[in-house]
Parts: C-alpha cells; structure tokens; sequence
C-alpha cells in the first residue's frame, strides 16, 4: 500500500517521501481501516522537524499522523464492539501512528463510529483536536456560567474548544485576528477578541478558566486574567510535575516564576497531553449529530499534495483544520 513516510528529520520538503509499504497486522484488538481521510496536526510537524525525538522516539522510517476516518476492513478475534463495513474515527496510539496511508490498524479502544451527520473529510478532522478540547476542559470541570478564556480560537483545537465550551453553557471570550473575527463569532464564542487592534488583558478579567493554547508569555498572563482561585489549562506551556512524571522527568520543577504566579492568584495549572480514547469520540460524535459542534476545515488536498498540505500547517495561520482526502 503507499503511504506518506517521515524519511530522515529537517524541513518538510526534505524529509517526506510516498513510500510503497506493506498493509499493517491486525492485532487481537484492532481494526484494520482503509483510510478515507486524514487530518494533520502542529504535532506532525514537531515530530518532522525532530523537535520531540526525545519524548517520542520514533524508528525511521516511519508512517505520519494521527487523525483518521474510514471503513473497518478487517478486525482481530478480541474485537466485539465493530464490525467490518463500519464507518468509524479514530486519533490513533502513538504505535499506531501513520494516517496518511491506504490502511491503517487500530486498537478498537482508540475507534468511535462516525459522525452520521458529516462527511469522511469532516469526521477525519476531529479526533485529535477534538480530544484535545474535550479532555482540556473536562478536566477543569468546565460548566454552566463559567467565563473562559481560549486562545486561538480560529485554531484546530480553539474552533473545537469554543464549541464544547458554549455547549457545556459557560461564556466564551476568544482571541483570533481581524480575518476570524467573523467566522469565529458564528462559532458561538461571546466575545471575539482581535488581537491586532485590542489588548486581550484589558478585557478579560476575573475569568473562570484560560485555555492556553499559545504557550510562552500567554501561559505567564493567564494568571493576570484569571480571578483568584481561578483555573489554567494549557496543552503547550510548561509541563505541570504530574505531566512531567509521566514523560520520565522525574527531578523536573516548574518555572519559578509560574509557580509564584499560580500560588500568588492560589491558582491551579495543568498541562495537558491529549490521549487517544473512543469513548470520549463517541461523546464528540453525539456533540456533532446533536449540531452542537460542526467541524471546521481550512482546506482538503489530496493524497498526492499531502506535502503541500504540511507546508500550509507550518504557516500557522491555519483557520480551521487540514485534511487529506485518501481515497
Ligand atoms: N498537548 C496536547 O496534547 C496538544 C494537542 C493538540 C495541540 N497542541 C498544541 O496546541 C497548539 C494549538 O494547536 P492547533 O491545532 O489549534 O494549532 P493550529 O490550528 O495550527 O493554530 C493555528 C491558529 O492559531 C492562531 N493564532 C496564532 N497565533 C495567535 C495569537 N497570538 N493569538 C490568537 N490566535 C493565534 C491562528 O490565527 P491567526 O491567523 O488569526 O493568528 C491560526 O488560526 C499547538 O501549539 C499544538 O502543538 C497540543
């Protein structure tokens, strides 16, 4: 089958190859899916870039991304719950890794069936910003009333995040340029904030919960906006010492200056590194049919411009999600 490969680490017009491979093993608790659709992510180009050899070690070469939706060909003798012909979506493990290809296993634990209401295109751009989204804000028990900050709103992860969180009934303040302002508006949020002509810090006061989805000085301000007490959850500032644990950095502190800031404002912060889980599909997948949350795409290429697709993601300017039409 050919499949998108991750050759050696550099920029991405180096580093990419269409390489033929053979069809993946189905394992007891897999399901073999031909691919429909893929989606990328800012992590795929981490990973391309060799950014993350350390915390993800990854034999060369190797098959890349995350993000699927197709039909379940094949599945292993432990498999119960899908069947083969069904329409599913995953985020795959990270063993797994490797959706910009004819085929794909994956363990059933990480599968949901589709969305009913969207296309393969559409479903295949969820699951990992989705997840992200999702086990962000449940983990800060997001609710009714709450005032959240996220950041990026016009993001992958943002245009799902504001969705979750206004049908969790909380208000949303979200960041975007001049561009977005419109289109992120429509997405529900309460107050889009354009970062190129307002301050966000002269706005948002006494919120709830920040969403950080920028890192670097937004993880630090967060704590200017948050009330005393308040909650941030990041998924790209500093690892809190829990998360650090789990990557093997045992002796690993945080900043002193984010731990002077989150006990000043007696304050909680949480890094979050999303996990592949089919249940938590299934909840986005009921999210979606009940039009509570539409996905949102930049742009579809095709398999043969998966390469063009990477150079769009490194852009950063993203509206949205890219997607890869497979088949
Ligand atoms: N820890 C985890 O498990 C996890 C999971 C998923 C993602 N992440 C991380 O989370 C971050 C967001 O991911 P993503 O998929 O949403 O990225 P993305 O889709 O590539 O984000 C692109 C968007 O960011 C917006 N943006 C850039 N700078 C901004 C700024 N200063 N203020 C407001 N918006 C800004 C851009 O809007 P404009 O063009 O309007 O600026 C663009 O729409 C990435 O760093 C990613 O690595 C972590």
């Amino acid at each position: 089958m050919k499949a998108l490969q991750l050759v050696k680490y550099g920029n991405i017009e180096d580093s990419l190859a269409f390489n033929e491979v053979s069809k993946p093993d189905v394992q007891a608790k897999d399901v073999l899916v031909e691919t429909k659709a893929a989606a990328i992510n800012p992590i795929d180009k981490s990973i391309i870039m060799g950014n993350l050899q350390s915390m993800i070690p990854i034999p060369l070469p190797s098959s890349l991304a995350y993000d699927v939706s197709g039909i379940i060909v094949d599945k292993g003798d432990e498999v119960s719950d899908f069947e083969i012909g069904d329409f599913v979506y995953a985020r795959v493990p990270q063993e797994q890794m490797g959706t910009i290809a004819e085929y794909v296993a994956i363990n059933c634990s990480a599968v949901s069936k589709k969305p009913e209401n969207i296309s393969f295109e559409e479903a295949a751009s969820i699951p990992l910003a989705g997840l992200t989204a999702l086990q962000s804000l449940e983990y800060v028990g997001i609710k009714e009333n709450d005032k959240i900050l996220i950041h990026a709103g016009s993001g992958g992860v943002g245009s799902l995040a504001i969705q979750y969180a206004k049908a969790k009934g909380a208000y949303v303040y979200t960041t975007t340029s001049t561009n977005n302002v419109k289109w992120v508006k429509e997405l529900g949020a309460d107050r889009v904030i354009d970062y190129k002509t307002e301050d966000y810090k002269t706005i948002v006061a006494n919120a709830d919960i920040v969403f950080d989805t920028l890192g670097e000085n937004y993880t630090l301000e967060a704590f200017q906006v948050i009330k005393q007490g308040g909650k941030v959850v990041s998924v790209i500032g500093p690892l809190d010492e829990e998360s650090a644990k789990m990557f093997g950095m045992a002796d690993y502190k945080l900043p002193e200056e984010l731990s002077k800031l989150i006990s000043d404002k007696e304050a909680s912060y949480k890094f979050i590194f999303m996990h592949p889980n089919g249940a938590h599909l299934g909840e986005l997948k009921s999210l979606i049919e009940d039009e509570k949350i539409k996905p949102i795409i930049d742009k579809i290429y095709s398999f043969s411009e998966s390469i063009e697709a990477f150079t769009h993601l490194a852009s950063g300017r993203a509206k949205g999600k890219i997607v890869i039409k497979i088949k």
